[in-house]
């Protein structure tokens, strides 16, 4: 599948699917005139809206003004005092909810858990209180590189119940990308575990933190789970075992009262330059939107088991595995590993075993489990499921159509959601009980969300014409700034389109009001959902002493959605086989396996424009091996261009 095929296909899509009326009979929000009553209602008083909201939160003290400032410095619930581990835990244990499974837990070997939320927040309580005694307080930064354990969760929300602020790093970042984010963010503790499972093999995670503290000097104390019961090196003074800590914690702690606005994480992502981004997210307003979000978009019922497949290292389980469905006290299903370990029908029998009803996962999952064949989720019982969702990428309609008829059995709505890291929860997604979907695009903007579609000068376009795709009113769990550079925040978002919220993606507006987006406009690339930096890829390829100069571009790929390219000029002439397997290899250390090179092509210079910039488009068409159509009179040498050609017959 081309690009060019996947957006023709996308641009000629017309099936639309209604929610199917029993559906319909039992949702939450179940007709267009409530949707537009909501929305509008949102729009025009934003701030009396998202006061009604935030009724639904447990306050220590009540705010004074729910929205206090102009884009992009909005701050919101001002005067506010909350807490939101409090309103994760506790507040569910005055009610029926206390003997409830707040997450029921798989490891990929077949070990299984169940956490009720009373066990929950007596773990939170032994671990908040494990912290303190390490020396963490109010407002210190803690960085967490673990497994899909529950140790994760009670991790975070022991972070939370003291008000100390959270980088998750996802496991499959190196040792030296886990070392610059500590750096960024002056960790001070880091809680690992000795090693995760993954397709039966150990992730050595406590290995790559022992490599990331040679260059990480604010890093006192080191927490670490076992996990896997691998080697490992424990140094005295600096690492404690988790387990040696928690047994003499008291389990009576409780939660500060924090302001609406203290930050409670920092999740670091790509952007166009080579520096990840911590992006900060702060208490009452992402609290509030990832709660409300969970109960729209998937129509949360109480008595549903709740399976978002995502890893609690990006967003999307920040949102959906943790903040967003424990606000709500539903049930979480939680999975360690593959899903094609021990076998490719692993997913579909967990969604058996548990029953799970709602399920949630990323359109390259999707392609994937297509590839493999029909036979694995018709060996397992599917009827649980009610509502499924997609996220990460855009979704390829053949993709979305087999979610509906093979997964869903044409019975379940999908809800295609359009949100981002900076963006905190769920923007833009049909309701599953009102809004009719069409496959690839992710409908309509939630309660809150004023989306704009215009032109790269800021002007509103019609129907069906492209453009960025960009926010015209601030929302609760909007970021509030990049960790440490608010310049470079303001500049990043606010300064593309004058006194709008910009992040980077295309699309456009369908005759009925459907948002169809069409995937980023700048050097971000997204492999298999994953957000990374073309830059990125580039600075780590050019810290190898072979390297003169590197390109690197996406090109479509048919699990990964885009897959990596590199361009690389050498120093000297030395091409060969092993060089690229090296340079592979030195990518994979510098940034980890989630960027690894799909294609290494050398070349003898990169082609330029006459002002020295890589013409990427140019390099974009050659990758994808489609026809260029630029004009290339600008090319600094023809031959480099001819010769690209060349290496591409
Ligand atoms: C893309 C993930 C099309 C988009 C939650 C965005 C999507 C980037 C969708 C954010 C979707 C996410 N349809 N594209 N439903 N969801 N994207 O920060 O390009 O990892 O800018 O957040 O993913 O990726 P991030």
């Amino acid at each position: 599948m081309s690009e060019n095929t996947n957006i023709e296909s996308i641009l000629t899509e017309n099936r639309s699917f209604a929610p199917p009326a029993t559906f319909v009979a039992d949702a939450g929000i179940n007709s267009e005139q409530q949707y537009q009553e909501l929305w509008q209602h949102a729009k025009d008083d934003p701030a009396g809206f998202w006061g009604e909201m935030a009724e639904n939160l447990s306050w220590f003290k009540r705010w004074d003004t729910v929205m206090d400032g102009e884009m992009p410095n909005t701050k919101w619930f001002t005067g506010g005092k909350i807490n939101v581990s409090y309103n994760c835990l506790d507040r569910h244990l005055e009610t029926e909810r206390r003997n409830k499974a707040a997450i029921i837990w798989e490891g990929e070997p077949g070990d299984t858990r169940v956490i009720r939320y009373q066990d929950l927040h007596r773990e939170v309580c032994k671990f908040a209180n494990v912290l303190k005694n390490m020396g963490v307080e109010t407002g210190d930064r803690v960085t967490i590189y673990m497994p899909m354990i529950p140790e994760l969760v009670f991790a975070m929300l022991a972070c939370a119940r003291i008000g100390a602020v959270h980088s998750i790093i996802f496991g499959g970042f190196s040792a030296d990308a886990v070392a610059d984010r500590n750096n960024d963010a002056e960790a001070k503790v880091v809680i690992t575990a000795d090693g995760g499972w993954r397709r039966g093999k150990e992730i050595p995670l406590k290995a790559a933190v022992d490599a990331s503290l040679e260059k990480s000097p604010t890093v006192e104390k080191v927490i670490v789970v076992k996990r896997t019961g691998g080697d490992i090196d424990m140094v005295p003074d600096r690492d404690f075992w988790w387990h040696d800590l928690m047994q003499d914690a008291s389990a009576e702690c409780d939660a500060v009262e924090l302001d609406s606005e203290h930050p409670l994480f920092i999740l670091y992502t790509s952007g166009s330059t080579g520096k990840p981004k911590g992006v900060l997210h702060t208490s009452a307003g992402y609290l509030l939107g990832t709660m409300m979000t969970t109960q729209w978009v998937f129509d949360l019922k109480e008595n549903d088991t709740y399976w978002c497949t995502a890893d609690i290292g990006w967003v999307t389980g920040h949102s959906y595995i943790c903040y967003g469905p424990l606000a709500n006290g539903a049930s979480v299903v939680m999975y360690e590993g593959a899903p094609n370990w021990p076998d490719e029908g692993r997913f579909w029998e967990l969604i058996e075993k548990y029953q799970v009803s709602v399920f949630y996962t990323a359109p390259t999952a999707i392609r994937a489990f297509i590839k493999w064949g029909n036979q694995w989720p018709e060996k397992y019982d599917l009827s649980s499921l009610r509502v499924l969702g997609t996220v990460g990428e855009p979704i390829n309609p053949e993709a979305w159509m087999w979610y509906h008829q093979i997964i869903g059995q044409e019975r379940c709505p999908i809800v295609d959601t359009w949100w981002q890291t900076e963006t905190g929860g769920i923007m833009i997604s049909p309701l599953p009980g009102v809004t009719p979907t069409k496959p690839g695009s992710c409908a309509k903007p939630l309660p809150g969300v004023v989306p704009e579609i215009v032109s790269e000068s800021g002007e509103a376009l019609g129907p069906n014409e492209g453009g960025l795709l960009v926010m015209a009113q601030p929302w609760p769990h909007m970021l509030r700034t990049l960790y440490g550079d608010h310049d470079r925040f303001i500049e990043t978002y606010f300064s593309t389109i004058e006194g709008r919220y910009f992040a980077g993606d295309g699309a456009r507006l369908d005759q009925d009001g459907y948002i169809w987006v069409m995937g980023r406009v700048d050097d971000v690339i997204n492999v298999s959902g994953h957000r990374l930096s073309t830059m990125e890829v580039e600075s780590a390829l050019v810290a190898h002493p072979k390297v003169a100069e590197a390109a690197v571009v996406g090109f479509p790929h048919e699990i990964k959605g885009e897959g990596i390219c590199c361009f690389v000029s050498l120093k000297e002439d030395e091409h060969s086989e092993e060089l690229q397997a090296e340079l592979i290899k030195h990518v994979r250390e510098q940034i980890g396996a989630l960027a690894t090179p799909d294609q290494i092509r050398f070349s003898a210079a990169l082609p330029k424009t006459r002002s020295g910039k890589i013409m990427r488009r140019l390099l974009r068409d050659i990758a994808a091996g489609r026809e260029s159509t630029q004009d290339t009179s600008t090319l600094e040498d023809y031959t480099i261009l001819a010769k690209l050609r060349e290496e591409d017959d």
